[in-house]
């Protein structure tokens, strides 16, 4: 058995959480392969609305088994407040959570480093999540990173080495704060990872597709925050592609099945950083309100814009997507005209290709599609829907060379179209 892969292919909160939880049933094993506690997968169902940040979204639908691979890191602060949320709500999964012995630990002075180097950075600042991704991973390859399995080695040896290292270069910041009362938290929650089963998660998945076990990955963050391919410097600091995948969980490129790539009908992205379709107008405005756009993690309200087809397809590229999620449509049900960004113009030469870098000189070219002045939210067929509609998913494909195969017309898991 191959496994299935699911990215996000703009600036992340495409409405990964959601689609996980409904490709759920399909599968045994959900497993997370990058990023941190800096996503919040938003799942609704039943009346309900939760926000996951580092637990895989298979976890509300039945005895599926989680798994937080190699790739990912991990704040023990953070997963402690996540499990006693999900165990308060009636959802304990201590059983059904495995964990990566090779999964990097963010310690609590990875968190005040992103802080030093943002504020350091001044206009120029990333706008991170603030939960210390990118000094994590900077010490996980530069081999200062600990691991999860370092828990039973000689693990305080490690710890004060580490935060004496950081103690140094936060002075070296003139950075002012107070350790004390989160480590403490720090340390409650590595008694709360130490419950939890800590595996060789490459041979357990390995294993598990050896065995026909349908095995899905879910990506964190967006194809235009990687650290490779995205808007660099203004992304996060792992790869959120589907190689990551690879890496992230030690699977070989051969045993990559479906790549599932899922954007918005429109565009968003939170945080510095280019972003050619941002609209500064009323129709962003409406699109941020109507969309309750507004960051799952940090509250901060996203920057919207229209669809950029030029970073999809390329996107596409990079991860070999096989299949498309198209999401949020209903948040363009009044608009009466719908504008796609089909080419880049720059210094006055006009291509369909990503370039190198997007900055102020590359300005989109638009394509104007019509509105379809419908309420989607409701519908559960495609058969229903609107020939303007229609016609935007086939434009859509088109230009893309891949076929959209689930449209989601609200938050909520039943508000999805299976083509
Ligand atoms: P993720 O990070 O990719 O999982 O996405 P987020 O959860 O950060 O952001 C997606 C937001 O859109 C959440 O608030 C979801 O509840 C919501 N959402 C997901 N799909 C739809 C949809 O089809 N329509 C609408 N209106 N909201 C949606
Ligand atoms: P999900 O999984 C949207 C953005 C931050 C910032 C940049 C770097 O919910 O889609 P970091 O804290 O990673 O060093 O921040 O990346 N960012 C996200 N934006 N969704 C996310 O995750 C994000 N994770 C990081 O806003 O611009
Ligand atoms: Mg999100």
């Amino acid at each position: 058995m191959k496994i299935d892969v699911l990215l996000g292919l703009q600036w992340g909160d495409e409405g990964k959480g959601k689609i996980v939880d409904v490709l759920t049933p399909g599968y045994e094993l959900i497993t997370r392969f990058q990023g941190g506690p800096n996503a919040g997968h938003t799942l609704a169902f039943e009346g309900n609305k939760f926000v996951l940040r580092s637990i895989p979204s298979g976890i509300f639908q039945g005895d599926k088994i989680n798994v937080i691979g190699n790739g990912v890191v991990l704040d023990p602060a953070l997963f402690k407040a996540e499990i006693e949320s999900l165990k308060a709500s009636g959802h304990p999964l201590t059983e059904r959570l495995k964990i990566s012995k090779k999964a990097h630990l963010i310690l609590p002075t990875h968190r005040l480093l992103d802080a030093a180097y943002e504020s350091a950075k001044g206009d120029s600042k990333i706008g991170t999540t603030g939960k210390g991704i990118g000094p994590t991973y900077t010490d996980k390859i530069g081999r200062n990173g600990l691991r999860v399995g370092d828990i039973f080695h000689n693990f305080t040896t490690k710890y004060n080495q580490a935060i004496e290292r950081h103690k140094k270069i936060l002075a070296q910041y003139r950075y002012e704060y107070d350790l004390a009362e989160s480590e403490k938290e720090w340390f409650e929650g590595l008694e709360c990872i130490k419950q939890f089963e800590l595996i060789d998660s490459e041979h357990y998945i390995n294993r598990a597709l050896k065995n026909n076990t349908k095995v899905l990955a879910e990506g964190a963050q967006g194809a235009m925050l990687d650290i490779d391919f995205g808007s660099y410097p203004f992304v996060t600091s792992s790869n959120t592609v589907c190689a990551g995948a690879c890496t992230g969980l030690g699977v070989a490129p051969h045993n990559i099945g479906e790549v599932y790539g899922i954007f918005k009908a429109y565009c968003t992205r939170v945080g510095s950083g280019p972003f050619p379709t941002e609209l500064f107008d009323r129709d962003g405005e409406r699109m941020r309100t109507v969309g309750a756009e507004f960051g799952a993690v940090t509250g901060r309200p996203r920057r919207c814009g229209w669809i950029d087809l030029v970073a999809l397809r390329y996107a596409i590229m990079i991860n070999g997507v096989t299949r498309l999620i198209m999401m949020k449509s209903d948040v363009l049900d009044d608009f009466d005209t719908i504008k796609v960004c089909t080419a880049y113009e720059i210094d006055g030469k006009k291509t369909t290709d990503f370039p190198f870098e997007l900055d102020d000189s590359t300005k989109p070219v638009y394509q104007e599609l019509k509105g379809w002045k419908t309420d989607m939210t409701k519908i559960s067929d495609e058969k229903a829907f609107p020939v303007e509609f229609g016609a935007y998913i086939s434009f859509l494909e088109e230009y893309l060379g891949v076929p959209v195969k689930i449209v989601s017309v609200g938050p909520d898991r039943e508000q999805t179209i299976i083509r």
